[in-house]
Formats: C-alpha cells, structure tokens, sequence
C-alpha cells in the first residue's frame, strides 16, 4: 500500500500476462501464437489467423471451412441498425460512426452477454469479427450517400469487404486478385500487436466485466489517434500536404525542429527501434501494387517512395531508429487501392477486431484477472479549508 511505480505512458510496465502476441522490437520479431509474422503473412488468410488469435492454434481443414461459415453466417447486420447510421450526419467521419454503431450492438444482442460464459463470448467473439467490416463498409456508403450493399457469401472475407465498398446495386464489383490478396495481408499485420493502446483500453473496459461491444467500441475509439491507428491516415494527409517532392525539404527540417510540434507521420514506433517487421512485409506488398496499377510515376507514389528514401539515409532518423512503420506503406496501398484515406483507421479497426477479442477473451478467462485500477502521483494542492463564494 501507498507505494507505487510511476511509469507514465507505460513504458516499463507488464499490464498482463498473454500467451498470444510476441513482439521483440530490438530485433525486429513479430510472433502470433509462436509463429513468425512473416511465414503467416505468407501462407495464411485473415480468418485463418484469426482463428488462431482467437483459439491457439491454426485451424486444420475441417475446422477452417467450419470457422469460415460461422464467419459468414454473422456478417448481416440486424436492420434496425440501419437507424444507429441514419442518426449520424453524412459527413461523419467512419470512426465516429463505427465507435457509435459497435458500441449500439450492445443493445442488440443481449442473447450473448453472460461475459462469464465462454461460449456465450465465443458468440459475441465471431459476431464482431464478422460485422465490424459490415458496419466500417456501410460508414464509407453512407458517407458517399450511396445505398449499404449486403455481404455477399461467395467472396471470401477481403473480397467481401471490397464489394461492400465499391458495389454498388446497378454495377457489380469483381475484386483484382492482387489488390484483394494484399488487402487481406494488411489485415494480417494488423490483427494484433500484444498490450498497445487500444489493445489495453479493451482489456481495462472488460476487466470491469463490461460487454465486449462497449469493450470493442472503447478499443475503436483509443485507436482513432493519430500517435496510433490514425497514422495511416495521418500518413496520406501529410502526403497531400506535401504536395511535391520540392517541398520535402522544408517538412523533414519541421520534423527535426524540437520547437515545431511537426512529426513525420508513418515513421517510427514504441516498440520497434529496428525495422518493424511489418513494414518489411508491406513494402514488398506495395511495390507489388504500385507494379499491378502502373503507378510507380503517381506523383503522390513518387513522392512517398522519396520520403521513404531519404528517412532512411538522414542521419535524425537513422540514429533515432525511425523507420517507416506498416502504416505508411499500409496507406499507400490503400490509396492505390481506391480506398479514401478516412477509411483507413476503420480498416485497421477490422483487422484488430481479431486481436481485440482475443485478447479480452484470454482477460476473462483468467481467473485470476482483476478489475485494471492503476494509481497515480498526487501532484494537486495540499488540504485547504473551504472559501464561501463571497470570499473567494
Ligand atoms: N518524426 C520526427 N521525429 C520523431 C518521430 C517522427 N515521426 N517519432 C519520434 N521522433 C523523435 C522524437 O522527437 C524523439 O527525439 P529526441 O530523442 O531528440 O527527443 C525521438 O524520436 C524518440 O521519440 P519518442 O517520442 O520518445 O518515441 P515514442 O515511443 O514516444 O513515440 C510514436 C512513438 C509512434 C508515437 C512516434 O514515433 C510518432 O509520433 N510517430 C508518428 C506517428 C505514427 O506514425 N504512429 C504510428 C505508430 S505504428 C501504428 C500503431 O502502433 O498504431
């Protein structure tokens, strides 16, 4: 009692113990479950991950096909949510909406809220990862004032996502293989990444035994930040910004001025001070589709690819270890893509939902997990008697 360790922003601190994510960042390793970032990226799928972030293990035959058609079953949404979107104004940007429409499905699914039950979790677990890419697409058409297209069952789950971004009823949406495939690699290289901000305010809602909507919405909301999920986004606005690769100059001197609060956005991370694995994976990735869409001479690509250079050679950025992260090529992939940059953080909202339940789901089926109550410094003023307000 009474003494504790001060550690702002967390930066030595074990909130838990986890069996799911390993990440060692000196050396640039990124393991889900054991197995190396890489070779999934590679070999598997989005919903085979997920499978085995959400039980242990990947998934065999059998069980995929099963996982997959569980998956499927839950993407419709009930249609009286269709009202949650209509309450928004039309301009509202996608997390606003997807913190208020995920947080509403608390109060649609009250079947499966007995957070003490494991398959009552393992119902409410399936449900997010399959409606939270139906409630990002539908933020976007709603946005656009165009109708909310249904999941269609014959694509898979990247796929599906795209056609309920980019069909529309009169016009069909046949997904470019390449373009589908790196979408769901980027789903991959975010579907967890161990105690991070989001991450933890998912755990610190659930440890009071909250229900995993409002959990996930709380994970949603903490990841909308800039200095988080928002940097991808961040990342293609400064681009813009940018403008030319005559301005960069003037940008990378913003970035090292300590007196300008300008940070090069897309570069650098907490945990990585070596090139995060990720970044790596995605690079290729995006080279591939820069390839595939002949936009290597995109004056917006040409730009990225010269900042990209040059963080990498200036001596700030290479004795500081900042490197670009997954979101700066994340981004660029889905501006390739067509996909419009506040659609970004609600991409990575879909891919970390798999993380996120997961990681709640192993909180509460600890039983040893106790309500997350940190303590702090008392810096305020000393104890003082009241002033009646004539006085004061
Ligand atoms: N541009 C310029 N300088 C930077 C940047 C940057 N992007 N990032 C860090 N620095 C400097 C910082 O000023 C400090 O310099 P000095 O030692 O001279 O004071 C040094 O590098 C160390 O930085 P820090 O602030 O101690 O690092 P942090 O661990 O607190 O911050 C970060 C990590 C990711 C918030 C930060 O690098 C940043 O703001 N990056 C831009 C935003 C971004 O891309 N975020 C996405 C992270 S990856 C996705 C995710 O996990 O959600």
């Amino acid at each position: 009692h009474g003494v504790f360790t001060y550690d702002p922003g967390f930066l030595s601190t074990a909130s838990c113990s986890s069996n799911i994510t390993f990440i060692d960042g000196d050396e640039g390793l990124l393991y889900y479950r054991g197995y190396p970032i890489e070779q999934l990226a590679k070999n598997c799928d989005f919903l085979e991950v997920s499978y085995l972030l959400m039980h242990g293990e990947l998934p065999d035959a059998t069980q995929k096909k099963s996982f997959t058609d569980s998956i499927a079953q839950h993407t419709m949404l009930h249609d009286q949510l269709t009202n949650v979107f209509r309450g928004f104004r039309r301009d509202a940007h996608p997390m606003a909406v997807m913190v208020g429409v995920v947080g509403s499905m608390s109060a649609f699914y009250h079947d499966a809220m007995d957070v003490k039950d494991p398959q009552s979790r393992k119902i409410s677990a399936y449900r997010l990862l399959s409606k939270v890419p139906t409630i990002a697409a539908w933020s976007y058409k709603y946005n656009i004032g165009e109708p909310f297209m249904y999941p269609q069952n014959r694509f898979n789950f990247a796929e599906n996502f795209m056609h309920m971004m980019f069909a529309t009823p009169c016009e069909t949406y046949e997904p470019n293989p390449i373009l589908a495939k790196a979408f769901d690699r980027i789903l991959i290289l975010h579907a967890d990444h161990e105690q991070n901000a989001s991450t933890s305010t998912v755990r610190l809602a659930g440890s009071s035994g909250a229900n995993p909507f409002a959990c996930i919405a709380a994970g949603i909301a903490s990841l909308w930040g800039p200095a988080h999920g928002g940097a991808n986004e961040a990342t293609l606005n400064m681009l813009e910004e940018i403008g030319d690769v005559s301005r960069i100059g003037e940008f990378i001197k913003r970035a090292k001025d300590k007196s300008d609060s300008f940070r090069l956005m897309g570069f650098g991370h907490r945990v990585y001070r070596n090139m995060d694995p990720r970044a790596a994976i995605m690079r290729e990735t995006c080279h591939q589709v820069l390839d595939e869409l002949g936009l290597h001479d995109d004056p917006m690509f040409k730009l990225a690819l010269k900042l990209e250079q040059i963080a990498l050679e200036d001596e700030y950025f290479v004795s500081r270890r900042l490197y670009p992260n997954v979101d700066f090529y994340s981004g660029i992939v889905m501006r390739a893509m067509g996909i419009p940059n506040s659609m970004f953080t609600a991409i990575f909202a879909l891919a970390r939902t798999a993380g996120w339940v997961s990681q709640w789901n192993e909180m509460m089926s600890d039983p040893e997990a106790k309500i997350g109550r940190p303590r702090q410094l008392y810096t305020g003023s000393t104890r003082r008697d009241f002033v009646p307000i004539d006085q004061r």
